[in-house]
């Protein structure tokens, strides 16, 4: 490493959220602004580096970016460097090609990365610090707000937005049909989209990972309500909601070492049961992409902004195998290694899933 950090890299990577580009232009600005260093982008995450896909990006580059969704880099899930995916004869195969990253490094004079992703990038950040001695800073990025080491990631509040404000618009319309409304929201193993958008959104029933259900218990839970008068019910299912002794329902298997398992389908499978159990009118509605898309909220805007700025901080200060967190409302640092090794998971017995049950909200338990 350099004593002295003149140039630095940014990349974003793995799925996109609302506020990559809030973070891309705090890191250009504080960079350049405050310590006149050069960035350079890396394009497509990862991919950049195995493909030498980097260019210089400037103030100009930046401006007006602060409230538009996906990022200007580019990213991707799928370039994992230590798992490159070829084809050797039409078939896949998966190889090491992380020498060839350090040679794009090298070549573009690259003093520092700052990586913005979530736990695969951080886990990759790590291999790369650890195994090379990359300077490597680490951004806290996604919607499932599953990474460890930060009290919350960027996109998470953008996405709640887009699953509340969905709640909401069913609400009305499953109360003029009298209908269940089942909604699937994404997530990956971690509930936290379906649990803060369930309270936001006043669901009847929040199904999530990390509680196992019991399809004859949320059906309680709607006959009940039924009982009180209440002829519609509101159930938000998190996509890697499974039931007790069952498996997460699986869309797709893909061959990516990084993520082979395509989650999907369970709101439909928990839809056909609770029509089959109470006999009660039933519609899904699968939120999707939707949920990563669009203009990033006031909060991530400023979570993001924040992030951006420290991780540059870090970078000057040299503090490196490290990634910007936020704890209650400061903004720290902790190893790389924390944030990739603790994912975060909803407490079954943490206050918001007691503060909801007490509120009468079922989760199938
Ligand atoms: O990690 C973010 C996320 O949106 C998950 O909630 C979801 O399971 C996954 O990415 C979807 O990935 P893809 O965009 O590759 O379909």
């Amino acid at each position: 490493m350099k004593n002295k950090i003149k140039r630095i890299g940014v990349l974003t990577a793995g799925g996109d959220c609302p506020g990559l580009n809030a973070v891309i232009r705090a890191v250009v600005k504080t960079a350049i602004n405050e310590h006149g260093l050069e960035v350079m982008g890396i394009r497509d995450g990862f991919g950049g580096l195995i493909n030498k896909k980097v260019s210089q990006i400037t103030e100009k580059d930046v401006s007006g970016i602060l409230p538009r969704g996906g990022t200007i880099l580019g990213t991707s899930n799928r370039d994992n460097p230590f798992k490159y995916k070829i084809l050797k004869d039409g078939k896949p195969e998966f190889i090491d090609v992380s020498e060839q990253v350090i040679k794009t490094i090298e070549y573009n004079d690259i003093d520092a990365i700052i990586t913005i992703g979530g736990d695969g990038t951080q886990t990759m950040s790590l291999e790369f610090y650890e195994r090379y001695g990359i300077p490597m800073v680490g951004v806290p990025k996604t919607i499932d707000n599953d990474l460890g080491g930060t009290d919350v990631t960027f996109g998470f509040d953008s996405a709640l937005q887009v699953a509340t404000f969905s709640i909401d618009k069913l609400h009305s319309t499953a109360e003029s049909h009298h209908r269940v409304m089942v909604i699937e929201v994404m997530g990956r193993d971690a509930g936290w989209i379906a649990l803060h958008s369930g309270i936001a959104g006043g669901g009847d029933v929040i199904l999530i990972p990390e509680i196992p259900y019991k399809i004859e218990n949320v059906a309680k839970s709607i006959e009940k309500r039924v009982k009180k008068g209440k002829r519609f019910s509101l159930v938000v299912v998190s996509e890697g909601a499974k039931a007790e002794g069952g498996e997460v329902v699986v869309k797709k298997i893909v061959d990516d070492p990084s993520m082979p398992i395509r989650l999907g389908g369970v709101g439909n499978k928990v839809g056909d049961e609770i029509e089959d159990l109470t006999g009660m009118e039933t519609r899904v509605t699968v939120l999707g992409h939707l949920q990563r898309g669009g203009s990033p909220s006031p909060f991530d805007r400023l979570l993001a902004t924040r992030f951006g700025y420290h991780a540059v901080e870090l970078v000057v200060k040299g503090k490196f195998g490290k990634m910007v967190a936020v704890r209650g409302n400061d903004i720290i640092d902790v190893s790389l290694a924390e944030a990739a090794r603790n994912p975060k998971r909803v407490k079954p017995d943490g206050d918001m899933v007691k503060m909801a049950v007490a509120l009468g909200t079922g989760f199938g338990m």
